[in-house]
Parts: structure tokens; C-alpha cells; sequence
């Protein structure tokens, strides 16, 4: 089985979580994009959706599925992501697409938040994948400064500007053994928009795509 057959199936396992009448959260990346083609087939069931990219909202009008501003919906019942690294906390590692902000913000205004994700993404600690920093262009040095103070190598994103007009700093040598605390620090670096740890606020159920099938892990 490949990764991206993974990814299909897990994502696809996501659509349990998913009940008529709801306005569903929807995350940004490969997996996330199984979810809304998924998502598509019962589209006629949900009430529409909050899209956590230009990129997965774009997706999912083409399917015909309404895409709706998160400040007219309220709380929503459900996220659906995936991540680029996950622990069996469920703290993760996200923004590889560089969608982080927006995918923290709708996590934070989600009840359950369903992580989604292959065998590869699993580790026992976070840090080899490089870590996401969205930053006010301002702020790029005075935030790099920083994160090398707390021992990371940030490398900006070259080329890169994120939906909100920012840039991203990718963190490089981090072992990260309390991102709970990493993410507040770096979050308080004046010209932090989001760092991509979401530990504060873990998934509440992770699904892994494995060989030999799409197995559940809640903290
Ligand atoms: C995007 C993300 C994605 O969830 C993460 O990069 C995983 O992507 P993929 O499903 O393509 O492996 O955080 O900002």
C-alpha cells in the first residue's frame, strides 16, 4: 500500500465522525484533500463547510459544497486534518502547507478535532520535521534571533507568502520535549503570528493509515 493510498483511507475513515446537518471544519494539505473529496459524496447530508486554506476552499466549491465564513457559523462540531507529525499525546506538528494559523483557529473553534494522518507521521517526539513559524515580514530577524536562542536553525521559506501575507519560518535541530511550553515561548516572540505545534490544544482522536488498515488513537 502506498502513502497517498493511506492518506485515502484514513481520510475516508474521518467521514464516520461526520453527522447531517453539521457545518464541518476541513484542513489543508493531501489528506485533507482525500477528506473533501470524500466530504463531496455526502455533500447533499452536511450544511456546508469551513475551510482552513484558499487552497482546500477552492477544492471544495468545485465539488459544490458551500464554504462558509467561520465568524457566521459559531463553534463547529467537527475538524478534519491532517498533520506532519503526531505523537501518541496527539500534540502534532502542523503547517508543512503553511496553512497553519488559519488551521489552529479553526481547531481552536471546533468541539472534536479528528487528526488524520499515515504510519510515517507517527513519532515519539516531535522536532525532525522542521517546525512552522508564521511571521509578520517585519519581524522575520527579530523572530529568527529568537528561535535560535531556543536552539533552532529557522530557514525562511524562500519564495513563500502565506494566505495571510506572511512568511514562514521553518525550524530546523528542535527535539522537542515539552511543546506545550515551546508553543506558548515562541507564540509570545513579538511578530509571531502561529507556530505549528498544536499541543495546547491536541487532536481529540487520531486516525493512522496503516497497511493493514485505519487504526484509532485517543489520548
Ligand atoms: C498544512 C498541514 C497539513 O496538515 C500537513 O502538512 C500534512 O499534509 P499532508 O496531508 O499533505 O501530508 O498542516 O499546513
Amino acid at each position: 500500500m502506498t502513502q497517498d493510498e493511506m492518506k485515502k483511507a484514513v481520510a475516508e475513515a474521518a467521514l464516520e465522525y461526520v453527522q447531517s446537518g453539521w457545518v464541518v471544519g476541513v484542513g489543508t494539505g493531501s489528506t485533507a484533500n482525500h477528506f473533501i473529496d470524500a466530504l463531496a459524496r455526502i455533500k447533499t447530508r452536511i450544511d456546508g463547510a469551513v475551510a482552513s486554506s484558499e487552497a482546500s476552499a477552492e477544492r471544495l466549491r468545485g465539488h459544490g459544497i458551500q464554504v462558509l465564513d467561520l465568524n457566521s457559523t459559531g463553534p463547529l462540531p467537527v475538524y478534519v486534518d491532517g498533520a506532519d507529525e503526531a505523537t501518541s499525546n496527539l500534540h502534532l506538528t502542523k503547517g508543512g502547507g503553511g496553512a497553519l494559523t488559519r488551521e489552529k483557529i479553526v481547531a481552536a473553534a471546533s468541539e472534536q478535532f479528528i487528526c488524520v494522518i499515515d504510519e510515517t507521521k507517527q513519532v515519539d517526539y516531535l522536532g525532525a520535521f522542521p517546525l512552522p513559524v508564521e511571521v509578520i515580514p517585519m519581524a522575520r530577524s527579530h523572530v529568527a534571533r529568537a528561535l535560535v536562542a531556543m536552539g533552532g536553525s529557522p530557514v525562511l521559506r524562500e519564495g513563500f507568502r502565506t494566505d495571510n501575507g506572511n512568511l514562514i519560518l521553518d525550524v530546523h535541530d528542535l527535539r522537542i520535549l515539552n511543546p506545550v511550553e515551546l508553543e506558548s515561548d515562541i507564540d509570545h516572540v513579538a511578530g509571531v503570528v502561529t507556530n505549528g505545534l498544536f499541543a495546547r490544544r491536541p487532536a481529540d482522536v487520531m486516525l493512522v493509515g496503516t497497511p493493514g488498515g485505519v487504526t484509532r488513537i485517543v489520548p
